[in-house]
C-alpha cells in the first residue's frame, strides 16, 4: 500500500510517499523562509500563494523520488487542521480533487496527530505515552493510547513555545525564524543570570503560559535602554530559553507523574532546541522514564508524519466525505 502524506499547514509545502505504513520511499519539503524573513513572521496571505505554486510540483517530486506513479497510489492523506486555513485549503483541496478524479481514497489528518506519531516512523514505542509537542502554532501535552486515541491534557492559553522564542528573537533583533537564532546565541550565554519569570497557572493545571515571559524580556530591554545600559542578548537569550525548557519539562513530567505514565516522547520544531532535549532527557532519566525524540527532519513540519497518522486513522475510519472542511483549531482529545 502507497500513501501520499501532503502537508501546507502553515508556511512549508511538504510531501512524502510511505510503503504500507512502516518504510518511507520519499519525504521533500520546500520552506517559505525566505519570503516571510524581511516580515519577522508568517504572513497568511503570501504563504497561502505560494502553497498553490508549490503544492503540484512538490507532489510530483516525492512520488519521483518514491520512484512510483499516481496511480500507484492507494491512500493521500492531508492535513485537515490545525493551521492558517488559506494554507491549508491548498493542500486539501488538492487532495480532495485528485482523490476525486483518480478514486483513490483520501483521508484529512489532525497535524498534531502527525507530530504525535512522527517518532514512531523510526523508533519502537509502547502504547500509553505522554508527549509533549512544541512548535510555533501550539504547546500541548497529549495522553496517547493508540495511533488514534488522544487526550489533550494541557495546552498554551496564549503564545505558543516556538512563537515566543520567534517574538523575543524580533525584540532582540534576530533573524527570523527566531527559535534557533536564539538557542545558538544563548550558548554564548548564562542561564541564571536573569531570572524571567515561570507561569505557573492554577495549582494542579498542565497548560502553559508564555506570554509573561516575552513581556519580562521586553520590560528587561526597555528599563536597561532608558538607563542608558548595554544589554547583554546571549545572557538575555539564555535566560530566557531557561526560563521556556523548565516550565516546559516540569509540566510535561507532572502529566507523566499524574497519569502513571512512564514514556515520553516529544515532537514538534523546538524539539529541535537541544537545551530542552537535554533537560527533559536528564529529568526522565532522574525519574526513571524513557524518553522518545524523533530525528530534527522529522520534528519539523513534514509529508512523512502525515502519510503515517492518516495511514492508521484510514484503517479505522476508511475514506473520508467530500464536504468535509479545513479548520483552525486542534479537534484532538
Ligand atoms: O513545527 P514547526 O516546524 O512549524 C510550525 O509550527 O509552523 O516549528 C517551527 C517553530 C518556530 O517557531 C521556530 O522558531 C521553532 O520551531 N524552532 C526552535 C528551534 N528550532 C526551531 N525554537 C527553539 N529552539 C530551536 N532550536
Amino acid at each position: 500500500m502507497y500513501i501520499l502524506g501532503i502537508e501546507s499547514s502553515c508556511d512549508d509545502t511538504a510531501a512524502a510517499v510511505l510503503k504500507d505504513g512502516d518504510t518511507l520511499l520519499s519525504s521533500v519539503l520546500s520552506s517559505q523562509d525566505e519570503i516571510h524573513s524581511r516580515f519577522g513572521g508568517v504572513v497568511p496571505e503570501l504563504a497561502s500563494r505560494r502553497h498553490l505554486e508549490n503544492i503540484h510540483p512538490i507532489v510530483s517530486k516525492a512520488l519521483h523520488e518514491a520512484n512510483i506513479a499516481l496511480d500507484d497510489v492507494n491512500l493521500i492523506a492531508t492535513t485537515q487542521g490545525p493551521g492558517l486555513i488559506g494554507s491549508l485549503l491548498v493542500g486539501f483541496s488538492y487532495a480532495k480533487s485528485v482523490s476525486y478524479r483518480t478514486g483513490i481514497p483520501f483521508i484529512g489528518v489532525d497535524h498534531m496527530a502527525g507530530h504525535i506519531l512522527s517518532v514512531l516512523l523510526e523508533q519502537q514505542v509502547e502504547f500509553p505515552f505522554v508527549a509533549l509537542i512544541v512548535s510555533g502554532g501550539t504547546s500541548s501535552i497529549f495522553r496517547v493510547d493508540g495511533y488514534n486515541e488522544f487526550q489533550h491534557l494541557g495546552r498554551t492559553r496564549d503564545d505558543a513555545a516556538g512563537e515566543a522564542f520567534d517574538k523575543v528573537a524580533k525584540l532582540l533583533n534576530l533573524p527570523y525564524p527566531g527559535g534557533p537564532h536564539v538557542s545558538a546565541t544563548a550558548g554564548n550565554g548564562n542561564g541564571s543570570a536573569i531570572r524571567f519569570p515561570r507561569a505557573r497557572l492554577e495549582e494542579g493545571s498542565l497548560d502553559f503560559s508564555f506570554s509573561g515571559v516575552k513581556t519580562a524580556v521586553l520590560n528587561h530591554c526597555n528599563q536597561h535602554k532608558q538607563k542608558n545600559q548595554e544589554l547583554h542578548i546571549p545572557n538575555i537569550c539564555a535566560s530566557f530559553q531557561e526560563a521556556v525548557v523548565d516550565i516546559l519539562a516540569e509540566k510535561t513530567l507532572k502529566a507523566a507523574e499524574l497519569q502513571g505514565i512512564k514514556t515520553l516522547v516529544l515532537g514538534g520544531g523546538v524539539s529541535a532546541n537541544n537545551r530542552l532535549r537535554q533537560e527533559l532527557k536528564t529529568r526522565c532519566t532522574k525519574a526513571g522514564y524513557n524518553l522518545h525524540v524523533p530525528s530534527p527532519s522529522l520534528c519539523t513540519d513534514n509529508g512523512a508524519m502525515i502519510a503515517f497518522a492518516g495511514y492508521h486513522k484510514f484503517q479505522l475510519l476508511g475514506q473520508m466525505e467530500y464536504d468535509e472542511d479545513v479548520y483552525s483549531r486542534s479537534i484532538l482529545g
